[in-house]
């Protein structure tokens, strides 16, 4: 998808400046046409002379080119990049870029950029937790730029936590998601349950499932890249989200999850039910650690929980699309036609617990997609980032074509 593309690749002075030079051989690879800007302190991490040989192209560090004495026009630039990435982002040029302090050559690029702007930010722990860092990049993503987010592990400081550069190829991957998608989702507001819930027995112990919330993580991330706003209601999962279009909230028991998406709903155009919620509470509860008796084995007792696809299909307006899941063990699809009638939703995906390429933890999915007037399409096992495209292909073509 990046082939012919305008690339500004902006480097400032991290130690993550190294990795770099893999994005923009990924970039180069691909076919796209690389511009590298490095900050004077870039220099000091990576020479210039390994990046103008990767990229084919003079690096570009300050606004006059010694010898010649040539203008580098940040304007032209800016409006030559079909997308400008700024990877390592230091906590220094993410501060400059929200205050619009433009003084040097990468900056400045950056105020003049019309392209979209992907950030990779890069430092030690704590200065990533700084409060100063988290304003400033929440003021980027205000202003529409695209944050990567950082990845945990062992820092350059020995330090162990978040704020490692993500690995080039994931960078790479945003990037080409961006372009191969069209944004036929502009404007759309969509909700999306994911993973499982707990359901709380005493304070260390609970009724759970097996849902690793990869199918709705996919969906979530598919969604965003097609240009929705996207909220994603998350049971407690272990998985990390990369599009700044994910509003994400954290839950953990059904109640919760229902309380947030009854409320997220209202303001919503399209819900997509894929989380694995406890049909059952646990009625006596205890907020003492339960401790193991000789001779008495303790006895749960359930209470039911909300069906928060339901209470959605109550509430949706004439204007509102939902989508459920069925994950079905036997008469799959007459289960699956009934639950989408009973939940008032406007097509149901089937998966099948019989197949094991299908439905939990797996990376993959085979899905029957059966709507609520009774058409039915098979899909063959593929990984579920491309059952989400699927899925939302089928939305997006099916039910929000034409409307408002
Ligand atoms: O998370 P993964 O490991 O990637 O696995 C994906 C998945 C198997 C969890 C997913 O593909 C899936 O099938 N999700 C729905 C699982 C499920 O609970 O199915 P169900 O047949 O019990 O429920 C039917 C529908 O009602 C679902 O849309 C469910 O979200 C919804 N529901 C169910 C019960 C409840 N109390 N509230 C609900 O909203």
């Amino acid at each position: 998808m990046l082939k012919g593309k305008n690339i500004i690749v902006g480097i400032t002075g991290g130690i993550a400046a190294y990795k770099t030079a893999s994005l923009v051989r990924l970039f180069v690879k691909a076919g796209a046409s690389v511009q590298v800007i490095m900050t004077p302190n870039a220099r000091e991490f990576i020479t210039p002379v390994t990046l103008s040989t990767l990229s084919g192209k003079p690096v570009i560090s300050e606004f006059f080119t010694a010898n010649t004495g040539q203008w580098n026009s940040h304007v032209d630039l800016g409006l030559w990049a079909d997308a400008m990435v700024i990877a390592p982002a230091t906590a220094s040029t993410i501060a400059k870029m929200a205050h619009g302090v433009a003084d040097n050559m990468l900056v400045t690029t950056y105020l003049s950029a019309k392209a979209p702007v992907f950030v990779a930010p890069a430092m030690d722990l704590d200065m990533f937790k700084h409060p100063t860092t988290t304003h400033n990049l929440e003021l980027l993503r205000s202003y529409g730029n695209h944050i990567i987010e950082p990845a945990a592990g062992e820092l350059a400081s020995h330090l162990i936590g978040k704020g490692r550069m993500e690995e080039p190829e994931k960078i790479f991957e945003v990037l080409n998601r961006f372009f191969e998608q069209g944004q036929d989702l502009a404007g759309k507001k969509i909700m999306i349950t994911a993973g499982p819930t707990y359901e709380k027995i005493d304070p260390v112990r609970f009724i759970g499932n097996f849902s690793s919330g990869k199918m709705g993580f996919a969906l979530a991330e598919e969604c965003a890249a097609r240009g929705a706003e996207v909220t994603l209601i998350a049971g407690p999962v272990a998985l990390k989200t990369s599009s700044p279009a994910i509003n994400r909230i954290d839950v953990m028991s059904a109640q919760e999850m229902h309380d947030a998406a009854i409320k997220e709903f209202e303001k919503s155009d399209v819900a997509i039910l894929c989380a694995a919620v406890a049909d059952y509470a646990v009625e006596n509860a205890v907020d003492h650690k339960i401790k193991r008796e000789k001779d008495e084995i303790p006895v749960i007792r359930l209470k039911k929980n909300p069906d928060i696809a339901r209470a959605i299909g109550e509430m949706k307006r004439p204007d509102q699309v939902t989508i459920g899941f069925a994950l079905e063990t036997d008469n799959e699809i007459e289960n699956a036609i009934g639950k989408c009638q009973r939940k008032n939703l406007d097509f149901i995906v089937l998966n099948s617990l019989q197949n094991k390429n299908a439905g939990f933890q797996v990376d993959t999915n085979v899905i029957t997609i059966i709507t609520s007037d009774g058409k039915k399409m098979e899909y063959p096992c593929k990984p579920k980032t491309e059952v989400a495209k699927d899925i939302i292909n089928v939305l997006a073509k099916d039910y929000l074509k034409g409307m408002a």
